[in-house]
């Protein structure tokens, strides 16, 4: 047996996979990686792969094999490598410092380890200022058909994609789906009210569920998983007014777009809307070290800020590894690195250039519906049929990304979130990815497509 088939055995034998139907290892080998570099990865085989995925969940923003954040957080581990967020340390100042100027409008950071971790802080801010200012109501958290929001049974309650929840019940009770905003799902790519009609559909949910007992909406700025939807112009700006007219926290989950991925800092930068509460995690660090963050305006701190003899009007939390310096730092070196390297420049001329050879695809391939994203952030819906849009089914997607694969070039898909509509292959290569990149990404899809 070679080192290679030795590892992939062990693999077999011991390691559960995440999202992974165990028994197709029976007829198969799992992928195993070793190395990587730039916005390329080596398998245990030996192949080399172009990653337009950055790392599978987008994640690698900064690419592999990065020295200054490694150096960066090596020093920091010598130095100082952990103490609980109760107490301050000098990466977490750094880094919050650095995080604030880049978001006006915010001003408080705390630390976790997850995104799910910093979706549940902010529900629980939620829940706890309903308590602490509404007398026990405002309680209510809303979110949107076809966003996720994390892991954990409270965000599988935030979560509206249904088979992501399937066999997971009961959940969290409190948590109440609207409608999403999909332009082309519903036919109104053309309509230039198409925002506000989305938007309004949010206001006829909440009022349905009555005001008085609405503490805050998350929704995705993007909705990644759920398809890349990029919501129309004017729903942004119009939830925003929604949520002020109703006294509801507006969170705007940028776990997937935040720091970087489309050519903004934060994708909800892209339109004029004042959120509460801000959740990151996956490009914070682009995953040299594990880091979330639940970013508040001084207006939600203050209301936390209460008199010290009652046991419990401040925010009762603690996220142990929230603790760790090496989170921070690396998340300091990377905007740093993001802002040296031109980097959000960069995303929006690669991002322009790949959504334009995608739509060239599109003229050739009847399969592909719909050709949407910002910056590098992009997505395929694939179709049966252009003129009914019936969707194609899963495993065209599943063969899709099987095929690019075989071309060398790995693209990610919608995984089991929806019975019909998981069929949008998507693309976030790192920030730093070059012209090249983006025509081999484009080669790979062109041949994948000629099979399907
Ligand atoms: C939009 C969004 N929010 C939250 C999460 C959860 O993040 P984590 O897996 O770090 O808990 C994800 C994960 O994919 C996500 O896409």
């Amino acid at each position: 047996m070679s080192q290679a088939q030795n590892i992939i055995a062990l693999d077999k034998k011991h390691v559960w996979h995440h999202l992974t139907q165990h028994k197709v290892f029976e007829k198969s080998d799992p992928v195993v990686f070793v190395e990587g570099k730039g916005c390329r990865v080596k398998d245990v085989n030996g192949r080399e792969y172009l990653d337009a995925v950055s790392g599978g969940v987008w994640t690698v923003n900064v690419g592999y094999g990065c020295e200054r954040i490694v150096k960066a957080v090596s020093d920091q581990m010598m130095k100082l490598n952990y103490f609980a967020n109760s107490y301050g340390n000098i990466p977490t100042i750094r880094f919050s410092e650095k995080l604030i100027s880049l978001m006006p409008g915010m001003n408080r950071v705390y630390l976790s380890n997850s995104g799910s971790e910093a979706n549940e802080k902010a529900f629980k801010i939620v829940r706890q200022i309903g308590e602490l200012k509404h007398g026990g109501k405002k309680t209510k958290v809303m979110y949107r058909y076809r966003d996720y929001h994390g892991t954990t049974i409270t965000c599988l309650s935030a979560c509206g994609q249904f088979e992501r929840k399937n066999q997971y019940g009961p959940f969290t009770p409190g948590f109440v789906e609207f409608p999403d905003c999909s332009a082309y799902r519903a036919g109104l790519e053309n309509d230039p009210d198409a925002g506000v009609k989305f938007a309004r559909k949010f206001e006829e949910a909440l009022q349905k569920e009555d005001p008085d007992t609405v503490g805050g909406v998350i929704i995705e700025p993007i909705t990644a998983g759920g398809g890349v939807i990029v919501p129309p112009d004017g729903y942004m700006e119009t939830m925003g007014e929604i949520c002020k007219k109703y006294g509801v926290l507006l969170i705007i989950d940028e776990v997937v777009c935040g720091v970087g991925r489309t050519g903004k800092w934060f994708g909800y930068q892209h339109w004029n809307v004042k959120p509460d509460i801000v959740t990151m995690a996956k490009g914070v660090a682009s995953g040299y070290a594990p880091i979330s963050c639940t970013v508040t305006t001084e207006e939600v701190f203050q209301d936390f800020i209460n008199d010290p003899a009652d046991r419990d009007a401040y925010f009762r939390d603690i996220s142990t590894f929230g603790g760790c310096t090496s989170g921070p730092v690396a998340g300091l070196e990377n905007i740093r690195i993001i802002e040296d390297e031109h980097l959000l420049d960069n995303v929006v001329s690669q991002g322009a250039y790949l959504l334009d050879g995608l739509e060239e695809l599109k003229e050739k391939y009847e399969i592909i519906g719909d050709v949407r994203g910002k910056g590098l952030f992009v997505g395929l819906e694939l179709v049966k049929n252009r003129d009914t849009r019936e969707p194609a089914d899963e495993s065209k997607a599943a063969a899709l990304c099987g095929a690019c694969m075989k071309e060398g070039v790995i693209i990610g898909r919608t995984s089991r979130s929806f019975r019909d509509l998981n069929n949008t292959v998507c693309m976030a290569p790192a920030l730093i990815s070059t012209r090249g990149d983006m025509d081999e990404i484009l080669r790979a899809l062109d041949k994948g497509l000629q099979t399907l």
